[in-house]
């Protein structure tokens, strides 16, 4: 790996021809574009690595958010290891997905993909009876929780809307297994020294993201008891690897040092995270679906727990910037207006079905690393504004922060304007 030798305080322009300039400055991303052949064929295929026997009553499987990150390697790994079960990737194609995570399954008689928005009844009613589907996984959501506290309402709407539509768009139609995925963020904040958190403590969220995964959970648990929904619900630490969008922080700062920019750091960089990479979820997944017990809540969870500040750290070691000169590459950031310490979860309920991580974090860092390295510059289109701090998103669109301030000053100036007027 080449090492770059200082910060680049220049505008980088991208290559890449998706990621249109948009309506007053804005970048629109295209999640429909493809890259190139020649740099697609290049592009190593990842999924999981377990294999179960066949599920009897599981042979249509619809995957919602099949095209963002976590689902496209699950959908890539159930069609590719499962060929007799028909997997159905469902998604509304926001700004962070893009077809380019499932590309490589175009041709496979066993996949299909159909795009469409939980929240809308009439899209998931045709395809649920279109593909004849009894196994739902669901994944679709808003996630990234930077973004929630500007645009909350959007967090409910997917979330705690899209999912209540989804539960009973599944109860009208009638399935064998539904499986939701949550996340640790619901416990809320675990202090130091404080035992990890079994599957029944109770849930304590403190950001609009959690509250609205934990909202979406209490929807679940409903229709588990009231309409006797086969529900499994699965509360994951925070995932990491190749095909994730850009505004989460490993492939965020990834892209930044390959760009020879500043890593943007929120607050003192000192809160912890437990790391899982993403072929391993995958395989917690495809345990709890091949030997799950239907009723339950399973705990995902990895040891590997990291600090913002180490995982920068462990970047610039992988860039080949000498550890006595971080400091010149950290810019701080004010912090998110509430920022949990840790999460911290006990997996041993899952462990007890025989899953565990495989990777460890340095491997599974070297290999995100390479991978974006590779292809995180054209991938999704053009990220300048995604490597930004605290971006703006709506839809597909995406302006930098100030650029939204400003505009949304303007925009008062014209509405003070037409109130004068009348
Ligand atoms: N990434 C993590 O670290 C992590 C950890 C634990 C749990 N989770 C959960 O896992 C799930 C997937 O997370 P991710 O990081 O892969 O997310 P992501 O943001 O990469 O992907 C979300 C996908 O959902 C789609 N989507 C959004 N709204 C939709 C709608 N209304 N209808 C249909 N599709 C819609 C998007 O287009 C996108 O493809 C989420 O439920 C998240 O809460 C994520």
């Amino acid at each position: 790996m080449s090492a770059v030798q200082s910060p680049d305080s220049t505008h980088f322009v991208p290559g890449s021809t998706n990621g249109a300039k948009g309506r007053r400055g804005s970048t629109v991303l295209n999640p429909k574009s493809y890259v190139k052949k020649e740099l697609w064929e290049q592009a190593p295929i990842f999924t999981g690595s377990t294999r179960f026997d066949r599920l009897h009553d599981a042979n249509n499987i619809l995957i919602t958010g099949g095209a963002g990150f976590i689902a496209c390697w699950f959908v890539r790994h159930l069609v590719l290891a499962y060929p007799h079960y028909n997997v159905v990737s469902f998604d509304k194609l926001d700004y962070c997905a893009t077809l380019n995570n499932t590309r490589m399954l175009d041709d496979r008689p066993n996949f299909a993909f159909e795009q469409g928005d939980i929240t809308s009844p009439a899209d998931l009613k045709r395809v649920l009876r279109k593909h004849k589907i009894d196994t739902i996984f669901h994944f679709a959501a808003q996630s990234h929780v930077d973004l929630s506290f500007g645009n909350s309402y959007e967090f409910t709407h997917t979330n705690v809307y899209g999912t209540h539509v989804l539960l009973e768009r599944a109860r009208e139609h009638g399935v064998n297994r539904f499986i939701h995925i949550s996340t640790d963020e619901v416990y809320g904040d675990v202090p130091v020294g404080a035992a990890d958190l079994s599957e029944t403590s109770i849930l304590a969220p403190t950001n609009p993201y959690s509250a609205s995964k934990a909202a979406a959970e209490m929807m679940v648990s409903a229709y588990r008891s009231s309409f006797k929904l086969p529900l499994i619900t699965v509360r994951a630490n925070n995932v990491y690897g190749p095909h994730q969008f850009p505004e989460k922080i490993i492939p965020k700062f990834t892209m930044l040092l390959q760009r020879k920019q500043k890593l943007l750091l929120h607050g003192d960089g000192s809160p912890t995270r437990r790391y899982l990479y993403a072929g391993d979820i995958v395989d917690a997944l495809d345990t709890i679906l091949h030997k799950g017990t239907l009723g339950q809540i399973y705990n995902i969870a990895s040891k590997d727990e990291i600090s913002n500040m180490e995982i920068c750290h462990r970047l610039l070691h992988l860039f080949g910037i000498p550890a006595p000169d971080s400091a010149l590459w950290l810019q701080r950031t004010e912090d998110r207006p509430f920022n949990d310490q840790r999460y911290a979860t006990d997996g041993s309920k899952l462990a007890a079905l025989g899953w565990q991580p495989k990777m460890g974090f340095d491997e599974g860092l070297g290999i995100t690393v390479g991978w974006y390295r590779r292809f995180g510059e054209v991938w999704w289109g053009d990220i300048g504004r995604v490597l930004t701090s605290f971006p703006v998103v709506a839809g597909n669109e995406i302006w930098t922060r100030e650029e939204h301030d400003e505009l949304s000053s303007s925009d008062t100036e014209v509405s003070l304007e037409e109130e004068n007027e009348v």
